[in-house]
């Protein structure tokens, strides 16, 4: 079976080269100005071919290239992780300064987290380049979905991940308000850290 993205498949991976070398880079500076790194780790994916179907017939879409790269915004997936609250506001802002990317909506998961505890930012991110889009528009589109967090949720997400993803499971209740429970916890320590982290660079 041909690629749900179709003849865009191939250019996908200089789209999100496209946005992820001005991410990097800017580590970089901020290492060599500051002697601080912003992140801690930078991954990216594309989303996988059967991955986009699902989402596609869970969302009700046909499984075409216009669905997967026009309608839904995660083909390209990005997750910076942070050692601390404040840089991923420090990243969010540089993200708005790039000249190639528009964010086109945002999710504030950490000011106002879910009610199972996840906490992130969230991002997604329309980038311009000169290729053709599945609309045919050249220079064209395409679209990024980027979560900032710090290595506290980005832990606890991968823990509640394998809670949603086990078919039954003895006291579920119990776990979920566990998982509530340790998502407070953690985000308290994260404004610990940073605010240890304030007082030392003061100091
Ligand atoms: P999608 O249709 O899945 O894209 O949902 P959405 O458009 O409402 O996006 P949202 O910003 O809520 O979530 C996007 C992604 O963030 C998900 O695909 C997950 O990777 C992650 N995410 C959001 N909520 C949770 C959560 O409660 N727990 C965990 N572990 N991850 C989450
Ligand atoms: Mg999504």
């Amino acid at each position: 079976m041909e690629s749900i993205y179709g003849k865009y498949n191939d250019i996908l991976p200089q789209v999100m080269e496209d946005i992820v070398e001005p991410i990097r880079r800017f580590n970089e500076d901020s290492e060599k100005s500051t002697g601080n790194t912003v992140y801690e780790h930078l991954i990216y994916r594309i989303k996988s071919d059967p991955s986009m179907r699902e989402k596609c017939r869970r969302k009700g879409l046909p499984e075409t290239a216009v669905s997967a790269l026009g309608e839904i915004h995660d083909a390209i997936g990005i997750r910076i992780v942070t050692g601390y609250v404040d840089d991923i506001y420090t990243i969010v802002s540089f993200l708005k300064t790039l000249p190639s990317c528009r964010v086109i909506r945002e999710k504030d998961y950490i000011r106002n987290s879910k009610p199972n505890g996840y906490r992130s930012y969230h991002m997604i991110l329309q980038t311009t380049v000169p290729f053709e889009d599945v609309y045919g528009d050249n220079p064209g589109h395409y679209y990024a979905e980027l979560q900032l967090r710090t290595i506290a949720m980005d832990s606890w997400a991968a823990l509640e991940h394998e809670l949603k993803y086990k078919q039954q499971i003895g006291n579920e209740k119990m776990i979920v308000s566990e998982l509530k429970r340790v998502a407070d916890e953690l985000a308290s320590c994260d404004v610990s850290m940073q605010t240890i982290r304030d007082l030392i660079r003061q100091g």
